[in-house]
């Protein structure tokens, strides 16, 4: 067989492993899944439904979206993210994901450097590996609730560094990057020619004080940023794979010429439901997110119990917590989400799958209803008295 060393140097997702041994066991309590679990609100259900017995969903779209969903994303930018943008700044992609690799592809040649803060989320690493760019990580400060280390980032900066990438709020941190220290990143960006590809998939999710602040509301960093946003996590349609990339318009120009062979367009009867979640209320947004923030609460609680094995910081946003292992049981965190999975049935994610600084930690999802949170926890005392 011939491979490519692109996808050869790929190793198998420690998050994908996990998730197929968790299947050989009944009734697992999961904490692993980053994806809500409630369904897609019943209004965007039924506009599909409406539009495929219009006969509106059977064809191709424009590749960078129908124009009506454009002017919607326009409106929900400026309303919510304080982007001044146009439909020509717009391209709908398939999931933040297909958007992310088109944004790579269309930055990055082949041995260029780009700049992870890690622990980060898997993918993105992945994405700079299959473009055959070099992904450099950088520790993010974990004494300081994971924030980013402005220092460390412009000390890793070399010629060949051509973007930094990361996620606010974050996967698997739950950390909020502050409006401050986004701005140092605008400004290294500037000075050193830099593109920011940013991942703000969970830019509705954040919790008491913290806030949610886009770089490209910033005029002056119109030409660095690229920002990437879906519907997968606001509005629980993760299976619809439908999101949205906003850039510069010379950019999109450029980002659609990879944009096109990925993906033609994203899938027309998903565009139509990302209009109904625009163009519908609001309400289910805030009611996803209240639930989120109690059971963050109750997980907080219920790892304090726990304060021998795990020490954490509280999520700030996403719906992710990422604790420590305290002791030697962590310097192994596949073998120790695996021995929670066998041993006690709780599935988590082993923090290494998020860059070699995740190792001792797992990462916690509580996009999970509340019983299944407690269910976890009981059996994971019981687990630890006994493993102690
Ligand atoms: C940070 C981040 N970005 C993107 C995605 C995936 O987004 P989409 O479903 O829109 O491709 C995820 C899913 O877990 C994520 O955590």
């Amino acid at each position: 067989m011939n491979i490519s060393n692109r996808v050869n140097q790929i190793k198998k997702s420690a998050i994908h492993e996990m998730t197929r041994l968790s299947k050989q066991y009944d009734d697992v309590a999961f904490l692993s899944w980053a994806k809500p679990t409630t369904g897609t609100p019943k209004h965007i259900n039924d506009a599909v439904i409406e539009a495929i017995r219009n006969g509106k969903t059977g064809g191709y779209s424009q590749s960078e979206g129908l124009p009506e969903l454009r002017e919607e994303i326009v409106k929900k930018l400026k309303r919510d993210n304080h982007i001044d943008a146009n439909t020509s700044q717009i391209i709908v992609t398939v999931g933040a994901i297909e958007g992310l690799a088109a944004s790579v592809l269309a930055t990055i040649d082949p041995d260029d450097e780009v700049i992870l803060p890690t622990p980060t989320y898997s993918t993105h690493i992945t994405q700079v590996r299959l473009a055959s760019g070099i992904p450099v990580l950088v520790p993010l400060n974990e004494d300081n609730n994971f924030a980013l280390d402005i220092e460390a980032i412009k000390k890793a900066i070399t010629p060949k560094t051509k973007a930094i990438m990361f996620c606010t709020p974050s996967n698997p941190t739950g950390t909020v990057f502050s409006e401050k220290t986004l701005r140092e990143m605008g400004k290294i960006a500037l000075e050193n020619h830099l593109t920011l590809i940013i991942d703000e998939a969970y830019e509705y999710f954040t919790f008491d004080t913290a806030k949610h602040f886009s770089l490209a509301s910033i005029p002056e960093l119109k030409k660095n940023v690229i920002t990437n946003y879906t519907f997968t996590k606001t509005y629980a349609m993760t299976g619809w794979r439908i999101g949205y990339i906003h850039a510069d318009e010379e950019m999109i120009t450029q980002i659609k010429k990879a944009h096109i062979p990925l993906a033609i367009c994203a899938p027309v009867a998903s565009q139509y439901a990302a209009i109904a979640a625009l163009k519908g209320s609001q309400e289910c947004v805030e009611i996803f997110r209240s639930h989120y923030v109690k059971a963050k609460n109750l997980m907080c609680e219920r790892l304090d119990i726990l304060d021998s094995v795990f020490e954490y910081t509280k999520p700030e946003g996403s719906y992710l917590m990422f604790p420590k292992i305290l002791g030697n049981q962590g310097n192994d965190s596949i073998t120790f989400s695996k021995n929670l999975l066998t041993e006690a049935k709780v599935s988590t994610t082993p923090g290494i799958a998020f860059g070699p600084t995740g190792e001792n930690h797992i990462r916690l999802s509580f996009c999970v209803p509340e019983e299944m949170i407690n269910k976890a926890f009981d059996r994971m005392e019981i687990y630890f008295r006994k493993n102690k």
